[in-house]
């Protein structure tokens, strides 16, 4: 019988740094393109110590049972994870790790991005200008809503919703949040926001920016009836995850004028969009690019990496979101090269 080699499999190759300190401590093998579910459970039943899935990557039950009984874990290039059954990888004795700290302040940005575009109607202002329709400076042409003296509404007060509130009060905007957990609030801002029901933020913000993992109460937190509810001044922002807003009743929210505009940069079935969208002028839309940038996917990329290795080591990972799941004792260091 060969000898077993340490493997990692990536699906998408990641920025550097992580081939480089992957490939230095184990065989890296690269997919390189998103595979099937099929194509990924034969590689995985081909022998792989740690998977590096992305966000587009299921990784449920059958998955981990095709890579049993080496795979030992699965570090996510993201932080949100609602594309991996953790349950069933603890139950597997698998650790799950994510990218937790390292995007928040370009998510953040991206955020804050969509919001001034959304209000100021600067992408419907740019159509305008490419399509020679600017005729000249009118005292109400294209008029948005002033984010100086608004209310921000944060659905989702974790790192990133309160990295939006610190730029959103940089505006001179008044910031109120809601969360279904308790999250701690960062000390600069404890005495400059105000924590409110769901509720209130959906009658009364000016501008909703969601923050909020997807989970079951999650999907669809935005439906028909939030919408019909929401100031028709208002604009919905979201950075998150797509199923948390009901796209298709998003559509006729824009259509007919229940809100006045939005901001997305994720979608319910990327990459597809709903039916509609693409024609709503009101509607910036971002090909999910919140953690879009160079530092911020390589940082991303280093973290990826030190998940993997930590559990090839047989160390319980930097970002490891269950680590119960070796509860009865992390698995012997595997091998490296040499
Ligand atoms: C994440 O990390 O969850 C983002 O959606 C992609 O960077």
């Amino acid at each position: 019988m060969g000898s077993v080699t340490t493997t990692v499999l990536c699906t998408l190759a990641l920025p550097e740094p992580a081939p480089a300190m992957l490939a230095a401590r184990a065989t890296l093998r690269v997919q390189g393109h998103i595979p099937s579910p099929e194509q990924l459970r034969a590689s995985l039943a081909e022998g792989v110590d740690a998977l590096c899935p992305q966000l587009r990557d299921r990784v449920d039950a059958a998955m981990l049972d095709a890579g049993l009984p080496r795979l030992r874990a699965v570090c996510n290039y993201a932080v949100g994870y609602d594309n991996i059954d953790v349950a069933a990888c603890t139950d597997r004795g698998v650790v799950v790790c994510n990218t937790p700290g390292v995007l928040t302040g370009a998510t953040a940005d991206c955020a804050m991005g969509l919001i001034l575009a959304a209000a100021r109607r600067l992408c419907e202002g740019d159509h305008e200008m490419r399509a020679g329709r600017y005729a000249g400076w009118e005292p109400e042409y294209l008029l948005g809503l002033d984010l100086d003296g608004a209310t921000l509404g944060l659905v989702g007060f974790g790192r990133i919703g309160q990295a939006v509130a610190r730029r959103a009060l940089a505006f001179a905007m008044t910031v109120i949040y809601a969360d279904e957990g308790d999250p701690p609030v960062a000390a600069d801002l404890v005495s400059r926001v105000r924590r409110v029901e769901f509720e209130e933020i959906v009658a009364s913000a000016d501008v909703i920016s969601l923050h909020t993992p997807l989970t079951p109460a999650t999907r669809h937190l935005i439906d028909e009836d939030v919408l019909r509810r929401m100031k028709p001044t208002s604009v919905l922002v979201n950075t998150s995850r797509g199923p948390v807003i009901d796209e298709s009743a998003l559509v006729r929210a824009l259509q007919s004028g229940w809100i006045a505009a939005a901001g997305l940069d994720v979608y319910e079935r990327e990459p597809e969009m709903a039916p509609g969208l693409a024609e709503c002028r009101n509607a910036v839309l971002a090909p999910h690019l919140g953690s879009a940038t160079v530092a911020t996917r390589a940082a991303m990329a280093r973290l990826t990496a030190e998940n993997a290795i930590a559990a090839l080591d047989g160390r319980v990972p930097p970002a490891c979101l269950n680590p119960e799941a070796w509860a009865g004792g992390a698995p012997p260091p595997l091998p490296g090269l040499g």
